[in-house]
């Protein structure tokens, strides 16, 4: 991996990431604690290995390190940019968590991951909206191949409560980001930690990489895709029982047990 020249202080840039992160989603340390804990529940209470899936800098999988002090971690990313500040932060934990650069628009990460399969459990968060519909059901498919049966997938990110074109549809983003600036005060948003990662000269090569994976630093919205589809196309990979395990307006939390 392409190493940037000048000196940054990286564990800095990655407590930022957690703010603009915390500043969009209230909830999020509760949606993480959640899905740890119903990995426990359901998979067991010391999992072999964990699948941290487009894992940022790493936020998954530094938890659930902490929370299952025996398991081995595989964090996949296809940002260049954003691994290394989880490589830069977190390491290799002591040989227990490995980073995988891949792209699951693609055919390869499955066999990728091959290696390190299979997965007790595949965590994510805030990120599968980057997605189609179609690489939806494509990245099921792969991940049924990947967890063993008796394991776990949890997806938590924001998925809307009805079609847009109803009052349901239009009001749950809105009023959870209201709500949760009201509780937590203002903060760094991600634009404005984007803008600033991007106006740091040691960052460049990494960004430049990084523009050649995602033509745009803001994904491309599917947001009509609600909770039943992902619970029908977890079906169709293969899960055999699905569940919405959290809701808090938009927030969401899909399940499925392989
Ligand atoms: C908002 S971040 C969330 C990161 C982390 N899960 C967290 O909660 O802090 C979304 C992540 O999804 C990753 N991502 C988006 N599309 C991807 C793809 N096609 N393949 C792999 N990773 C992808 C992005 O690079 C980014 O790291």
């Amino acid at each position: 991996m392409q190493r940037a020249q000048t000196a940054v202080d990286w564990p800095d840039w990655a407590r930022r990431w957690e703010d603009q992160q915390l500043f969009h989603i209230p909830r999020r340390e509760q949606r993480f604690q959640l899905m740890l804990e119903l990995v426990g529940e359901i998979a067991g209470p010391e999992p072999t290995a964990i699948l941290d899936l487009a894992c940022g800098p790493g936020s998954i999988s530094r938890r659930a390190l902490n929370r299952f002090p025996r398991t081995r971690l595989v964090a996949l990313d296809a940002d260049p940019f954003l691994l290394e500040m989880g490589e830069r932060t977190l390491g290799d934990a002591g040989g227990r968590l490995r980073w995988v650069r891949a792209d699951l628009r693609g055919t390869e990460w499955v066999e990728q991951l091959r290696e390190f399969a299979p997965f007790d459990a595949v965590l994510t968060a805030t990120a599968l909206h980057w997605l189609s519909a179609s690489d939806l059901v494509h990245v099921y498919r792969g991940l049924a191949g990947l967890v063993r049966p008796g394991g776990v997938f949890f997806n938590a990110e924001h998925m809307m409560l009805a079609r847009p074109t109803g009052r349901f549809g239009s009001v749950g983003k809105g009023l959870r980001l209201r709500l949760g600036r009201h509780e937590d005060g203002d903060g760094e948003s991600w634009d404005q930690w984007w803008k600033a990662a991007q106006a740091e000269p040691a960052f460049a090569a990494l960004l430049a990489d990084r523009a050649t994976v995602f033509d745009e630093i803001h994904p491309r919205h599917e947001e009509y895709i609600m909770a039943d589809f992902h619970e029908e196309a977890l079906k169709l990979a293969g899960f055999s029982e699905t569940a919405v395990v959290f809701r808090y307006l938009d927030d969401t939390i899909v399940g499925g047990i392989r």
